[in-house]
């Protein structure tokens, strides 16, 4: 089970204090369950993983299996809500160095459509030269230009490479039931189409076939993640009391931070493994408590990497700070520090220990450092990088998110701060209707 930690924030929220906001908290979980608070359109996340049948688990599962069937590549076309779910837990839950793993189980999942850069289209068609390659293109409004374009390209390719009737074998798209451009040419062209469901916004669509059918592409296990979903969404429910409903916890801790002044969170964690999760996370929450010139910031670190860089910051800068650790309680091998007779480096004293112990007593100065300096610390620990874990962390950080916007007095499930630069895009670019 995740466990949440927020002892060493106490100098700052004092435990009267985030008391003070339980009945708040409790009362906008219930908000998100009864469905009467803002942006109440949008709320098919809820319950959405003790609503995924068994049926659709196999229809996902089965999809995935004849798309990467004989298969070198998987190309992922989406940008936020339809992209960084599925490399989050992707790059979560596989190996460091997937790209050179031999024998291989599955295909390589490459992303797209997730930037308009030239030189990535044309350097992606490079490497894609001589391999088989399918694609699954998503986008809930059909509409985006970022993947609509990438899929131009590659829609293109596949055609040229393998020719019309086989690229529709090759290609599945994912996208609104009805409306949108990608629907239009999905049923023109015959493509495997999932849906997209109207209730469920772009950033809490992971648990869809947005994140599960390139999950499953990557030979995750598709069921557990969301068996660790359901078991989160009962654990954080709303008559789940505030001491032992995590959700309600931390988005009442972070609120009181807010109020403190500490109006930027830094998301860090002790495993580059969970480096795009923290991306996960930064659009889940920025998107959603981001507006009416309110919401903390979310930004995210990758320690010990960044503790010799952004450590300094941390430790010593403006101290609008505090920090979320997410840390893995068991590492998925086994690796002791080797000893050295002549001991040149000086590291004997560390000979028998294994890596995971430098790395967690490195955790524990960081927090204590960090702590003494000013930044408040809350930790989040999950007992291992498996599906079932990172299913239980992608839901309980949703059902927070939910509950600190409606704390904060925001409506977390719209985005209308993303529309500004694409009608300026359109405008330049003269699109149809934009000039
Ligand atoms: O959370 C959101 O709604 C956005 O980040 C969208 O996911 C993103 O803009 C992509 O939209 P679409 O799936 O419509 O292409």
């Amino acid at each position: 089970m995740i466990t949440l930690n927020y002892e060493q924030t106490a100098r700052w929220a004092a435990t009267n204090e985030v008391n003070a906001l339980q009945s708040k908290a409790m009362q906008s979980a219930e908000l998100l369950h009864n469905g009467k608070g803002e942006g109440s359109d949008f709320l098919g996340w809820v319950h959405l993983p003790s609503s995924l049948t068994p049926a659709q688990i196999a229809d996902i599962k089965a999809t995935a299996q004849a798309l990467c069937s004989g298969v070198d590549v998987v190309v992922v076309i989406g940008i936020g809500g339809s992209y960084l779910g599925a490399k989050a837990v992707i790059d979560a839950l596989s190996h460091s160095f997937d790209l050179l793993q031999k024998p291989r189980q599955h295909p390589q999942i490459l992303f797209a459509g997730q930037n308009i850069s030239e030189d990535y289209l044309y350097e992606l068609k490079e490497v894609l030269k001589g391999k088989s390659v399918s694609c699954i293109v998503i986008s809930k409004s059909g509409t985006t230009t970022e993947p609509a374009l990438a899929f131009r390209v590659l829609k293109n390719f596949i055609e040229k490479t393998f020719g019309k009737k086989e690229a529709q074998r090759r290609i599945v798209a994912i996208t609104d039931q009805s409306r949108g451009a990608l629907r239009t040419m999905a049923t023109q062209e015959g493509y495997k189409t999932f849906v997209i469901p109207d209730d469920v916004g772009g950033r809490f669509s992971v648990l869809t076939p947005v994140g599960l059918l390139p999950i499953a592409c990557a030979g995750i296990d598709i069921a557990d993640l969301v068996s660790g979903a359901v078991d989160s969404e009962t654990n954080t429910a709303p008559n789940v009391d505030f001491e032992k409903n995590i959700a309600a916890q931390y988005a009442a801790v972070r609120n009181v931070l807010y109020s403190k002044g500490k109006k930027v969170e830094v998301l860090a964690n002790f495993n580059p493994k969970l480096h795009y999760f923290a991306e996960w996370w930064k659009q889940l929450y920025g998107e959603s408590e981001g507006k009416n010139g309110k919401g903390i910031f979310p930004a995210s670190v990758d320690f010990t990497t960044d503790l010799h860089s952004m450590g300094q910051y941390i430790q010593d800068g403006e101290r609008s700070l505090f920090e979320t650790v997410i840390s893995v309680a068991s590492p998925q091998h086994t690796l002791e520090v080797p000893s050295e007779e002549a001991d040149l480096d000086g590291l004997n004293y560390l000979a028998g220990k294994r890596v995971d112990e430098v790395n967690k007593m490195a955790a524990l100065g960081t927090q204590m450092a960090h702590v003494d300096g000013g930044v408040p610390n809350i930790s989040i620990q999950i007992p291992a990088l498996t599906a079932y874990h990172i299913g239980q962390l992608i839901y309980f950080f949703e059902k927070a998110c939910g509950i600190s916007g409606y704390m904060l007095g925001v409506n977390p499930f719209d985005q209308p701060g993303v529309e500004a630069y694409k009608k300026n895009m359109f405008t330049l670019l003269q699109k149809p209707g934009y000039v």
